[in-house]
This record gives structure tokens, C-alpha cells and sequence, in this order.
């Protein structure tokens, strides 16, 4: 009989591909589903970049396959993006690399770095990927919890010594998904410390730097001084451009990293279209650039304060992020998260992503995600309002009354084999 790597046991279901199938099979039942999972901007790419790819798409020196580290051009707009940015100087031969999205990168980034038995610091909720391919090359993944009270920074002096002593790798993700806390200087400072001291490469992903609010501007781990000695981070064209199905962006720092990265890539994918790659010149060049990163963020911010307002005004727990488009909530009553999240899509059709999906501090937590016009967002708060109400009365025992008892369990999200 044919049978998969056992390694593939070891993996709880893709979050986002559970979360899509469950959105098609409600869909499929008829309900109108306003999707709140994804972290997927709802609005399209800046008609320039499009009209650039158009251009370069037609050129048939690109239909040929592209440089395995990224154009020159590319890596240069990258290094110039970075000065212009956040005043970091990158040499865009040793520095830069052009990655299939920061996904791939940060994927192959862990083949490059872990091997099997190491340890590999990860927060606690993250962005799933960090821990899973960890798993896969046969890493052991170290939660780092990131609570509250600490405004969701881990708390490095409580990792352990044997952990120290074994990791080989630490994920940084400022702003923070799931929990949009923005890190501070000083705390990034405190981390690049931390790296240097443990002889470990930091990994940090930048994928939501620029979207913060209210004059809150978040920083690039190379601000640090001496960071680059120790650190890899990823920048993403697919959030502050919208260009999420583009697969675009870049690994920048530590050469040795980038370079062990470029090794596992150029033995794995044959690297982005080069009229992709001028896309995303054409979006880091773009006079129109920062306004319209302005303008977005002005968007997700009047989300947030409408999304925030009214859940908060529901009894849901959760802080005003200063970035992301995220809210990483609480709602009143709720100890299993798989469940609520499931029968929220069932009872109302209205998809967010469970917290126990990123680790286990998110039990109880929900991420919404505000990538949907504010009419339909108020839709979704009025469901989510007259919804809530009657899940914390009813003490959470939905399961049992459910039409469809048994869709979904708990142990869905996290306990797999493996999961530590
Ligand atoms: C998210 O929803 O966390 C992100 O959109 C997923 C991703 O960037 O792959």
C-alpha cells in the first residue's frame, strides 16, 4: 500500500487551507460567508505595478529562467528600499535575495539552519509555518510564550539553559501576527543581544512592517547596531502593496545566512519571474509608493477602530493594536476556540481563525482579520454580536447542540504527534 513520509504525521492540518475548505463547504451550504481568516488584502494591487508585470510579462528575455538570486535590479532596489527606509545599508551581492514569498523563504531558511535534535526558539501564538518546518527537518520547536502583560514580546531570561544551549535558530515577527503587538527598539535591541550572547542566528519576519497606525512606526531588526553579525529578516511586498498572490519578497542581512538560504533554494525552486520581479521594483520605486501604503493603512486603521469598538462593546477582551491588520481577541465564555470559531462560521457565516492554530497561548483567542470593506465588517460585527451573546449563555455547549455534532474537535489544531 502507498504511504507518506511519516514526518507528514507529525503536521496538525494547514491552518489556512482548513480555514479555506471549511469557508467553501459553508459556502456550498448556502450561507454567506464574510471571511475574517485570512490575513489577505481585499483590495487590488496598484494599477502601476500591474501595468509593469504587464509590460515585462511580453518581454521574451524573461521567459527564460530567472537569475537564482534574484536580478540584479531587484537585489539593488531591495539594498536602496532598505537606505531610503530604514537608513540600513545592505550590499545587494552578499545581503539580498529574492525569495517565492517570505513563506518559502522563511521555510527554506530552517532547512538551511536546523538540523535534526536542534532546538529552534519559537513564539508562542506565531504564524504556523515557523514551528511546522521545524517539525519537518526535525527540528525541536521551543515555545516562547507571548503574553499580554509583556505586550506579546517573549521573555527571553526564562528560556531555559538547556534550550539556549541546544537552539540554533530564533523567529522574531514584528508587528506581530497573530497578536499585532509592535515590538520596541529597545525590545529588538534586547533580542539582537540575546542572539549574539547564544551564538544563534535571529530570524526576524518583517511581513507587517509597514502597517502600523497612528504614528507608530515600526523598525527593521538592522536598526540595531551589530545585528547584521547575527541576523536574517525577511521583507514582503505582499501586504503593503496587496500583492499576496504575486509571491514576492526578499531576504536581507547576515551573508552567511543568505547565502546558506540561496543553497537550499537553488537546489529547490528555479526562482521568480523576472517580470514579477520587476513588479516589485516598479512597487519599491514607486513615487505613489508611500502615500498609498498611508492611505491602506488609514483604511485598516478605521477597521480596526470599528471592529475593536464594537467587539469590545460585545465583552470581548482585546487591546488596540498600533499595527497589523489584526485583532487578537478574547470573546466572553470561551475556552475552546476551535469550537467557537466553527460554529461561528455554522451559526452566522462568518470565518475567523482560532487561536490554538498558532500555539497554545491562543486557546480562548480568536484572530479577526480586517481585510473586508466596512460595510460588510459591520455585517460581521452585528453577526459576531448577536452570536455571542448566546454562546457565553449557553456556557460553550454548542458541540452538543449543533445540527452537525462532531465537525470539529480540539484536538484539531495542535495536538498532533510531535507537538511537544
Ligand atoms: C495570515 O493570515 O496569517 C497570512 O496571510 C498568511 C500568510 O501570509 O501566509
Amino acid at each position: 500500500m502507498l504511504k507518506p513520509a511519516a514526518r507528514l504525521g507529525q503536521l496538525p492540518p494547514y491552518l489556512f487551507a482548513e480555514l479555506d475548505r471549511r469557508r467553501e463547504a459553508a459556502r456550498a451550504r448556502g450561507l454567506d460567508v464574510i471571511d475574517l481568516g485570512i490575513g489577505d488584502p481585499d483590495r487590488p494591487t496598484p494599477p502601476p505595478i500591474v501595468e509593469r508585470l504587464r509590460r515585462e510579462a511580453a518581454d521574451p528575455r524573461h521567459h527564460r529562467y530567472p537569475a537564482y538570486e534574484g536580478s540584479g535590479l531587484f537585489r539593488r532596489t531591495v539594498a536602496d528600499y532598505y537606505r531610503r527606509r530604514f537608513g540600513v545599508d545592505l550590499d545587494p551581492d552578499r545581503e539580498v535575495l529574492a525569495v517565492i514569498g517570505s513563506k518559502e523563504g522563511i521555510s527554506h531558511l530552517i532547512w538551511a539552519w536546523v538540523d535534526p535534535g536542534d532546538a529552534v526558539l519559537v513564539p508562542d501564538p506565531a504564524y504556523p509555518v515557523y514551528r511546522t518546518q521545524t517539525i519537518l527537518a526535525g527540528g525541536r520547536p521551543v515555545p516562547m510564550p507571548l503574553l499580554p502583560e509583556r505586550g506579546f514580546f517573549p521573555d527571553l531570561a526564562a528560556i531555559s539553559r538547556q534550550d539556549r544551549e541546544q537552539t540554533r535558530l530564533m523567529f522574531l515577527n514584528y508587528p506581530n501576527n497573530p497578536t499585532a503587538g509592535v515590538a520596541t527598539r529597545e525590545q529588538l535591541g534586547e533580542a539582537v543581544d540575546f542572539a549574539r550572547q547564544q551564538g544563534l542566528l535571529l530570524c526576524h519576519d518583517a511581513a507587517y512592517v509597514e502597517m502600523t497606525y497612528a504614528g507608530t512606526i515600526a523598525p527593521s531588526i538592522f536598526e540595531i547596531p551589530g545585528a547584521k553579525e547575527i541576523a536574517v529578516e525577511f521583507y514582503s511586498l505582499s501586504k503593503p502593496f496587496n500583492m499576496t498572490g504575486w509571491r514576492i519578497g526578499a531576504a536581507v542581512g547576515n551573508a552567511e545566512a543568505v547565502a546558506a538560504l540561496g543553497r537550499v533554494k537553488n537546489n529547490t525552486d528555479s526562482g521568480q519571474f523576472t517580470a514579477v520581479q520587476y513588479a516589485a521594483v516598479e512597487a519599491l520605486t514607486w513615487p505613489g509608493g508611500p502615500d498609498f501604503i498611508q492611505e491602506m493603512n488609514a483604511v485598516y486603521q478605521r477597521r480596526r477602530d470599528l471592529a475593536a469598538t464594537r467587539l469590545a462593546k460585545a465583552g470581548w477582551e482585546l487591546r488596540v493594536p498600533e499595527g497589523t491588520f489584526y485583532l487578537w481577541a478574547r470573546p466572553p465564555g470561551v475556552s475552546d476556540s476551535g469550537t467557537f470559531a466553527a460554529e461561528l462560521l455554522e451559526r452566522t457565516g462568518v470565518s475567523v481563525a482560532p487561536g490554538p492554530a498558532y500555539g497554545r497561548q491562543g486557546e480562548g483567542y480568536v484572530r479577526v482579520a480586517l481585510c473586508c470593506e466596512e460595510t460588510r465588517l459591520a455585517e460581521a460585527l452585528d453577526r459576531i454580536a448577536s452570536l455571542v451573546g448566546r454562546f457565553s449563555e449557553s456556557g460553550g455547549a454548542w458541540r452538543k447542540e449543533s445540527s452537525q455534532p462532531g465537525r470539529t474537535t480540539k484536538r484539531t489544531w495542535y495536538d498532533v504527534p510531535g507537538s511537544g
